[in-house]
């Protein structure tokens, strides 16, 4: 297959393009670069060993996408292409509808009359909002609370109507929890854009000596040690589900009669802010001080997933443990300490 990838230079993006490479696929990769480096695009090629086609735009350029797709010859589309940070769009939701919503009708417009039918969605656990019922299942309600959340599930739904209204179409969403971790090579990961607004990334800093003391948000949540638990996953793990979500979406093998389809990506077992701290401090082998300060507003005390039904249907179960990710998270940014330091 020849396949699409936006967002391609991004965390996610540019794991899932190893894998697709490794898979035997052809990659044609978009990417504006205003989140990530064209570095990557190369630490991608090295990694695969294999070329990509690449073009620097920013789906938000519709005759740009257009052009793009009239020509690309693709078979399927890996979307990752967005911005992601609550905070962010919080302050500022016109940025977000404009960069998470017009830019995938851009896409899928110009998918739907290049007659692209087969789409893979990078989708959150953040469409489930404060999760009512634990684990949260893809029956959960989808209750988004931020800005952010909510272009995830506006495009989500998007994606079902489209499969509903045509039948060639088949769309999967796959709603990530928590990915850390970066790819064994160290060649490629997540170098985060001024200061982190995730733990991993932080603490990460933090052992580096980038940052002097890492803030655990609140230690009096009702949970065994106080501190919020998640599903962190390793986004080598991630990016091996899109592979397996390309084959499932080509043979129409998932979701409702319509073609659409939505699968948690997680380990389904949740760890709590010190046991990350703690497996960071093994995998990299400094102290890493830490003290506790306010609750950060919105956060909730627990969301892990159950992951069953992307096991069932695709397969697909996390393979790498908490300190594994942690270890490969480090050596990733121990390689890149300068790439970091410019995007700080
Ligand atoms: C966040 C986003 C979520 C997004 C996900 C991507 C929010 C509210 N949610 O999830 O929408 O899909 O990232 O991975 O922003 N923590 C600290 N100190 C820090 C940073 C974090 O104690 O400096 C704690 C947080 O309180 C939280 C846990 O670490 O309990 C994980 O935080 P984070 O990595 O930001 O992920 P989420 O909040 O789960």
């Amino acid at each position: 297959m020849r396949v699409l990838l936006t967002g391609v230079t991004g965390y996610i993006g540019s794991h899932a393009a190893v894998e697709v490479l490794a898979a035997g696929h052809d990659v044609v990769g978009i990417d504006d670069l205003s989140a990530s480096i064209i570095d990557t695009r190369h630490a991608i090629e090295r990694t695969a060993g294999r070329k990509i086609e690449f073009h620097e735009l920013d789906l938000r350029d519709a005759k740009g996408v257009e052009c793009i797709l009239a020509h690309a010859d693709v078979d399927a589309i890996l979307h990752f292409a967005g911005r992601k940070f609550v905070g962010e769009s919080v302050a500022d939701p016109i940025r977000y509808y404009s960069r998470n919503v017009t830019a995938s009708v851009n896409l899928l417009a110009a998918a739907e009359r290049h007659g692209i039918n087969n789409i893979v969605f990078s989708s959150s656990c953040t469409v489930y909002g404060d999760a009512a019922e634990l684990p949260v299942t893809e029956h959960s309600p989808i209750s988004p609370v931020s800005p952010y959340g909510k272009t995830k599930a506006v495009v989500e739904g998007l994606l079902e109507d489209l499969c509903h209204a045509q039948e060639a179409t088949r769309a999967l969403a796959l709603r990530y929890f928590n990915p850390i971790g970066a790819h064994p090579s160290g060649l490629i990961g997540e170098i985060p854009w001024g200061t982190p607004n995730n733990l991993v990334p932080y603490v990460m800093q933090v052992a580096s000596g980038q940052r002097a003391v890492l803030s655990v948000f609140g230690d009096d949540y009702d949970t065994p040690d106080g501190t919020c638990i998640r599903d962190y996953v390793h986004v080598v793990d991630i990016a091996k589900a899109h592979v397996l979500a390309l084959d499932a979406v080509g043979r129409n093998q998932f979701g409702n009669r319509d073609g659409f389809g939505a699968l948690n990506l997680g380990t389904g077992q949740g760890h709590s802010v010190l046991e990350v701290l703690d497996a960071c401090r093994a995998a990299t082998r400094r102290p890493i001080p830490h003290h506790v300060v306010a609750r950060r507003p919105g956060d909730a005390a627990v969301i892990y997933a159950d992951p069953s039904r992307a096991a069932n249907e695709l397969g697909w179960r996390a393979q790498h443990d908490l300190v594994t990710m942690c270890a490969d998270h480090w050596n990733f940014t121990r390689n890149n300490a300068e790439r970091q330091a410019s995007a700080s």
